[in-house]
């Protein structure tokens, strides 16, 4: 068997990882094709001591990050009403994120819903109009609140994240921490009875779990501002887009959360 360079080895892991996301109900960017193997060249003392891994941000830029998550932070818990919390992240430098997105993008329904749906983050259409949930997944999210009786009057939607990432890849670890402090201010100022939580991403970023698929439907309790609020993760729609088979979990989920509303 033809041994493999390191480039094709990383492509087979980025391949093997993207489909496992893809699982997961995570839209993933594509792994680009890997350089033809090279012969070995001796390492210099230098290479030998630095290993950074590729998905670690320079020093500085994990160093200026603690900065802007506490600027964040200062922002968000200084806000207090939801008009301010948006012009807040309007005015936000989020680094790459909002050099790339075209317009934060905040929210839709009704902030005095008690049902509170937290996607991941948005995509392109949702990036041109500002509001969330608008491309086909968002419409097919609509389609599944409506089968429980949840129209635009009983749900107040929005993201963890508030930019649109660019190439519609996910959010990174250190992204969704800079984000933090606006979903969580978000969710104060709502102070929603019931939070449905959509996605993986939105599962990590909201409770620190991972694994959608063993998780969903699963009631979780998120501390909001000193008080518990019941949170059910569910499959993302844009997932059950290229999933469908799995809509009947989804279904069984949306049953629960409609069983909790009727029985608090
Ligand atoms: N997917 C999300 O998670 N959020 C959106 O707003 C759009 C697509």
């Amino acid at each position: 068997m033809q041994s493999l360079s390191p480039q094709q080895n990383l492509k087979a892991a980025l391949q093997a990882s993207q489909t496992w996301w893809q699982d997961m109900g995570i839209e993933t960017p594509p792994v680009p094709p890997a350089a033809p193997a090279k012969a070995k060249r001796p390492q210099t003392a230098s290479q030998k001591t630095s290993k950074p891994s590729p998905s670690t941000p320079p020093a500085p830029q994990r160093a200026g990050l603690v900065e802007q998550i506490a600027k964040a932070e200062a922002l968000a818990s200084a806000a207090p009403t939801l008009e301010a919390l948006k012009l807040a992240i309007e005015g936000f430098d989020a680094g790459i994120l909002s050099d790339h997105a075209q317009k934060i993008v905040f929210a839709r329904g009704n902030p005095q819903a008690e049902i509170m749906a937290i996607g991941e983050a948005p995509g392109r259409q949702e990036d041109e109009t500002g509001t969330p949930f608008v491309g086909p997944a968002g419409q097919l999210l609509d389609k599944m609140f409506a089968a429980i009786n949840l129209d635009a009057d009983s749900l107040y939607i929005t993201n963890v994240c508030n930019w649109r990432p660019p190439n519609n890849r996910n959010p990174s670890e250190d992204e969704l921490a800079l984000c933090k402090p606006f979903i969580t201010r978000h969710m104060e100022l709502v102070a929603p009875k019931i939070i449905v939580i959509v996605g993986g991403v939105s599962l990590q970023a909201l409770t620190g779990k991972t694994g959608i698929m063993k998780t969903r439907g699963q009631w979780q309790e998120l501390e909001v501002g000193g008080t518990k609020i019941p949170a059910i993760p569910l499959y993302h729609p844009a997932f059950l887009l290229r999933r469908p088979e799995l809509k009947k979990y989804a279904w069984r989920d949306l049953l629960a959360v409609r069983e909790r509303i009727e029985n608090p």
